[in-house]
């Protein structure tokens, strides 16, 4: 089966971008994958810099996250938009999961990998700039980017209480980043 790793990158409980992915989850569901979510700010991941991991090591956060990516075939990724950019939490973390341990070869947790990108914001454009970043950022890792991306705007008024996405366009768009995620990692597979 399918394995899926969805997460966003914002560490706001009430994040509008983590109600989003979670809605492509649901999409890569019901095409019959397997979809983990998880929260960017739940793994212990200090600010890296070279001399802590040449004092340290490895943090075990950054390693706990980086095993999730390797152990999935494909993500999916909802980001703000940050001055135009992604925000330091992503990547921190995308940061950490790029450096090798041990036997790891270079890049291992995303060469190979599907991801479907996402943005969301309060704002009328959804943070469509943060897409150019991120879909560079993935692509230069190794991931392959598939090319239908959305941005949701205004996307305070978008979602219930319970974080259903109470608007059908969106939805249907969101449903099929996911969809469409499955697919190809299934694809890859066969
Ligand atoms: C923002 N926000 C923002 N929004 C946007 O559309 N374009 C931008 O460039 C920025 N820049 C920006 C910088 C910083 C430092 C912050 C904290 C916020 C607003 C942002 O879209 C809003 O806070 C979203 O709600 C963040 O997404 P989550 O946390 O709801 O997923």
């Amino acid at each position: 089966m399918v394995k899926i790793l969805a997460f966003a990158g914002s560490g706001r409980k009430d994040s509008v971008n983590k109600k989003v992915v979670q809605v492509a989850a649901q999409g890569a569901k019901e095409a019959g994958a397997e979809v983990t979510f998880v929260e960017l700010e739940s793994f212990d991941m200090p600010i890296f810099t070279e001399d802590l991991e040449a004092e340290k090591g490895m943090h075990a956060g950054g390693q706990q996250f980086k095993e999730l990516l390797m152990s999935h075939d494909g993500f999916l990724i909802a980001s703000p938009e940050y001055n135009s950019s992604y925000s330091a939490l992503f990547k921190n973390a995308i940061d950490w999961a790029s450096r090798k341990v041990g036997d790891e070869k270079p890049l291992q947790a995303y060469k190979g990998k599907v991801a479907g990108i996402m943005a969301a914001s309060p704002g009328a454009l959804g943070g469509m700039r943060v897409l150019v970043t991120l879909r560079m950022l993935m692509e230069n890792l190794g991931t392959l980017v598939l090319p239908t991306q959305k941005a949701v705007g205004n996307a305070f008024s978008l979602f219930d209480e319970q974080g259903n996405c109470t608007d059908e366009k969106t939805e249907k768009a969101l449903k099929a980043i996911g969809r469409q995620v499955a697919e190809t990692c299934q694809k890859l597979k066969d």
